[in-house]
Formats: C-alpha cells, sequence, structure tokens
C-alpha cells in the first residue's frame, strides 16, 4: 500500500477515436485519470462536450472517421496538439442490426465505410506520428467469430478489422510498433437503444444475457483496463485478438 503508481500514463500521448462515448469515453477517462494527455473524435457536440468533461488534458477534435479529409486534419491537429503518439485506439464504430435479406446498399456502405475503411485510414494516416514502441488497439467484437442473427454486416466488418491487426502489424514492425484487437462481448454503453426500439432492445438483452457463459454485460472498466493493458503492457503481443466477452467465443 501507499507506493502504487497512480499516473501510470503520465507521459503518454493517446489518441481514441469514438472517444466521446460508450466504451472509448471510458477508456478516455481512465487514461487521462492515469496522467495521459489525450485526444479524443467523433462527429456530434457530445464529443466536444465529452473533452471538456474529461478536463486539461483532454481535446476533442470533431470529425468523421469515414472521411479523409476530415482524417487529414486530425493528423494534422494531433501533431500539433500532441507531436506524436504513444497509443492509438482505433473505436470509433456503429451498430446496424439488419436480416441480411433485406440490408439495403446503402445501410451496408454506411457501416463499412464507417468500421473497416474508416478504422484503415485512421491508421494510415496517423501512423507517421506514431512513437517507436508504440501501441496500436482497433475495437472488434466478439461478433466477428458468432453467426449472429441479423448481425452480418457489422460482424463481418468487424472480422476485417480483426484481419487488418494481423497485416498492420506485420508492416509496423520494424518500427516497433505493436497492433492488436480488443474484442468486447456485450457490454451495455446504450449503443442497442440507438438502433433498435425499447421493447426490441430489451428483447435482444434477455437473448444476449441467456447466450452468455457469465450471464451478464460486460462493464465499460473491464473494456477500458483491457484495451490499455493492451497499448502499454503487452510488450510481447502483436497481432492478436483478446476477448473480453464473459467467455461467449472462447466456452
Ligand atoms: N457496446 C458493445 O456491446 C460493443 C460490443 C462489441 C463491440 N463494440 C464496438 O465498440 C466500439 C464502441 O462502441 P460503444 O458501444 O462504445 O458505442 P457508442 O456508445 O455508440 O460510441 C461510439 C462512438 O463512436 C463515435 N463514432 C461513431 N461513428 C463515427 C464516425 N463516423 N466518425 C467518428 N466517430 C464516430 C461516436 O461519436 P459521434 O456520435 O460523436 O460520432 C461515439 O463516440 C464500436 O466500434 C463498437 O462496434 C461495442
Amino acid at each position: 500500500m501507499g507506493d502504487e503508481d497512480v499516473t501510470p500514463y503520465s507521459d503518454k500521448n493517446v489518441v481514441i477515436t469514438g472517444g466521446g462515448a460508450g466504451m472509448g469515453f471510458a477508456l478516455a477517462e481512465l487514461l487521462v485519470d492515469g496522467g495521459a494527455r489525450v485526444v479524443i473524435t467523433g462527429r456530434s457536440q457530445a464529443t466536444l462536450d465529452a473533452a471538456r468533461h474529461l478536463g486539461e488534458n483532454a481535446v476533442a477534435v470533431r470529425g468523421d472517421v469515414a472521411s479523409l479529409p476530415d482524417l487529414d486534419a486530425l493528423a494534422d491537429r494531433v501533431k500539433s496538439e500532441l507531436g506524436s503518439i504513444d497509443a492509438l485506439f482505433v473505436n470509433a464504430g456503429i451498430a446496424r442490426t439488419t436480416p441480411f435479406d433485406s440490408t439495403t446498399e446503402e445501410v451496408f456502405d454506411e457501416m463499412l465505410a464507417i468500421n473497416v475503411k474508416g478504422a484503415f485510414f485512421t491508421v494510415q494516416k496517423l501512423a507517421p506520428l506514431l512513437s517507436t514502441g508504440a501501441g496500436v488497439v482497433f475495437t472488434t467484437s466478439a461478433a466477428n467469430v458468432i453467426g449472429m442473427r441479423d448481425t452480418s454486416v457489422y460482424a463481418a466488418g468487424k472480422a476485417a478489422l480483426r484481419s487488418m491487426a494481423r497485416s498492420f502489424s506485420r508492416e509496423l514492425l520494424p518500427r516497433g510498433i505493436r497492433v492488436n484487437a480488443v474484442s468486447p462481448g456485450p457490454i451495455d454503453t446504450g449503443i442497442l437503444e440507438k438502433v433498435m426500439t425499447g421493447e426490441a432492445a430489451e428483447q435482444f438483452k434477455a437473448q444476449v444475457l441467456a447466450d452468455n457463459p457469465m450471464q451478464r454485460f460486460g462493464t465499460l472498466d473491464e473494456f477500458a483496463r483491457a484495451a490499455a493493458f493492451l497499448a502499454f503492457e503487452a510488450t510481447y503481443t502483436t497481432g492478436a485478438e483478446f476477448a473480453v466477452d464473459g467467455g461467449r467465443t472462447q466456452l
């Protein structure tokens, strides 16, 4: 007792896409509390408000990860705010549940533009700023290895991210940069209520609980600590995916 480091991230510069809400915000809080300087991104005013809540070590950059000009602007801003990046969390994502036979081209394109293209170009545009020994962490999903109904496009996009973590690991290895993925199972962030009505969301949640070995949702903190571990402490790990899912994809 007494000699625990309360600012383990005090010299760390961090970027979290989608850091203004849900799991990304919980991660931002953990890292800012631990002394990091954090840039969060998102499209909405809520993201800017979130940065004010986080305090003076957080900056919000408004932008859409599916827009390459926005990502160029993000890279410029990160360079001026942080100089270099020690941890990049590629976390922004949307979920749309839709049966495959009624999925529209519009929904297909939107989901893959944000969840896949956005992730790919986030890394490409920010890679020049990554420091030696930096960690990149993708947020994938348990859905990428489970055949769940109404999630084919979302799951395929997350499987693409899981694959990207491997390929980017190889390409960034010469610079000493590790690339991993954290794969959440159900974390109760309210993401479901954004895409389903109350009753449908309740039914979906009940099914998710019934299917989960631990019979509960994961907490925001459980996600945040796993993501931070991959970025900063898993120094002999690259190309891996770490499940934070109550055993859903393992048992
Ligand atoms: N919650 C779960 O159970 C769960 C499970 C597995 C995987 N995941 C994944 O975890 C990640 C975070 O999910 P969450 O539950 O925390 O979701 P959330 O509460 O809806 O937060 C998503 C964040 O992403 C941002 N975002 C969305 N589209 C964006 C875009 N085009 N450009 C920039 N930012 C964008 C949002 O900000 P703006 O609205 O301001 O753009 C928001 O800050 C996602 O990749 C999701 O697929 C979640």
